[in-house]
């Protein structure tokens, strides 16, 4: 039992490990686009605002709910509020959106690490310009190759999740996160000594706010909550592993700070080097698997090999960490119910797998793209559950028991370590933002998100 309940050894590693969480497939393709297409700087502004105003509060309220009760979601609203007990709804509804994250995670890692693949190997740098989009295409719709591919991603992270917490995850975390922010240093020193790199910096960073459309700020709202991975009860597992003496506003600061910084840096590797070589600014999966290989290539073979494989090998680790804090919330519930972490992890991996599998012959082209409920594939609604309505349904959620049904004495003692930390911001931060700004936030985003 007590190996089921170990924590991070150290702040540095309880940092790193919520920010891989944090840092993920969603800071390097989303992010960057989501700016762009909207304004620039004036959607950087908004971003800022939403990411340390609402999903900094999250992150906070989660870390405290886990840290105070050293429990995983279901558990940890039980025992916060043992007389209604259908809290724990809301922890089960966080487990099934990690569930579904994770398939569509493990898809889309899949693709990077056969992208890494082609590209070290010079694959891809054998692909003629005009050809990436057929290539992408016959690749994803593939029976064979992009299943081995996430079966070979969902391997990794179960290895990582068998070591354990400390072990596993923390030590990994350390080695990789550092390694991520080499990788995109790298990349961004390349991409900014272009020539003609000020036009994709013009392009990210100008603010122009007639694109900042009523459309574009909930799209920030939601890549806010989703790049801190709040939402889900992720952050309350992680947060049942910080140790008791470490202050959870500094933690939750640290992560908010490197996920938006390595959000930010993703861009600066990204459009300069896009507009350098004349290419449309994208999002998603077209980015990254069509219009980036050809950027790649137009810095000859060698930049192809190296500066592509860099790329992506640090999508692979954002998204490898990811993973394993979705893996590691899914085990963590079942070892908090006296579950071997072990069985539970193996068992959870093959479920997972086989969903993934499901989603990915379901993807454009696939064996069973013609599958489809209400005209729409499994695989896009995978997609859309988990990017536009479950996470803020758990968000608004999870806010509303933390700023209406939790004893504000709990959260003060937890947050203050039992009244050493002075936290006199506390009274304001707790009334206006968790009580009203937050929810509010998330209630309109959410009729927004279903009417329009
Ligand atoms: N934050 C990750 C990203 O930006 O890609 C995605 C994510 C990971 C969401 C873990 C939720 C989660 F629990």
């Amino acid at each position: 039992m007590a190996e089921n309940r170990s924590g991070f050894s150290s702040s540095f590693g309880a940092i790193m490990a919520a920010a891989g969480s944090a840092i993920g497939l969603g800071n390097i393709w989303r992010f960057p686009y989501i700016c762009g297409k909207y304004g620039g700087g004036a959607a950087i502004i908004v971003y800022l605002l939403f990411v340390f105003l609402i999903g900094m509060v999250l992150l906070m309220s989660e870390l405290v709910i886990g840290r105070r009760t050293g429990h995983t979601p279901m558990r940890a609203y039980e025992e916060l509020r043992p007389k209604h007990r259908n809290w724990r709804y809301v922890g089960l509804l966080g487990l099934i959106t990690s569930f579904l994250i994770l398939c569509i995670y493990f898809v889309i890692s899949g693709w990077t690490l056969n992208y890494f693949w082609e590209s070290v190997s010079g694959t891809l740098a054998s692909i003629a310009d005009g050809d990436f989009a057929t290539h992408f295409a016959a690749f994803a719709s593939s029976p064979v190759a992009p299943v081995v591919c996430l079966v070979i991603f969902a391997a990794l992270t179960l290895v990582i999740i068998l070591g354990g917490v400390q072990n596993g995850i923390e030590k990994v975390s350390k080695i990789l996160m550092p390694i991520l922010l080499v990788l995109v240093v790298l990349l961004c020193v390349r991409s900014l000594t272009l020539p003609g790199a000020s036009k994709g910096l013009a392009y990210l960073f100008s603010p122009d706010f007639s694109q900042l459309t009523t459309e574009g700020v909930l799209a920030i709202l939601g890549q806010a909550l989703f790049s801190l991975s709040v939402g889900m009860g992720v952050m309350i597992v992680y947060g049942s592993y910080i140790p008791k003496g470490d202050g959870l506003f500094k933690s939750a600061m640290w992560i908010t700070v490197c996920d938006t910084a390595i959000a930010i840096l993703a861009g600066v590797a990204i459009f300069p080097a896009v507009f350098a070589f004349d290419q449309s600014p994208d999002g998603g999966p077209g980015l990254v698997f069509n219009v980036l290989p050809v950027v790649f290539n137009s810095m000859g073979n060698v930049g192809s090999i190296v500066f592509g494989g860099a790329f992506f090998l640090l999508l692979a680790v954002a998204a490898l960490t990811s993973a394993i804090s979705l893996l590691e919330a899914l085990t963590a519930w079942g070892a908090d119910y006296g579950k071997s972490r072990k069985r539970s992890a193996i068992i959870l991996s093959v479920v997972l797998v086989l969903v993934a599998v499901v989603a990915s012959f379901s993807f454009d082209g696939g064996i069973l793209n013609d599958n489809k409920l209400a005209g729409i594939s499994f695989f896009d609604w995978l997609d859309k559950l988990t990017g536009s309505y479950l996470p803020p349904i758990c968000a608004l959620l999870t806010i509303i028991f933390f700023g209406w049904f939790m004893k504000k004495d709990d959260i003060h003692d937890e947050l203050s370590n039992h009244g050493v930390l002075k936290i006199s911001w506390f009274k304001v931060f707790y009334h206006i933002l968790v009580r009203f700004v937050a929810p509010a936030a998330l209630i309109v985003s959410l009729v927004a998100g279903i009417f329009t």
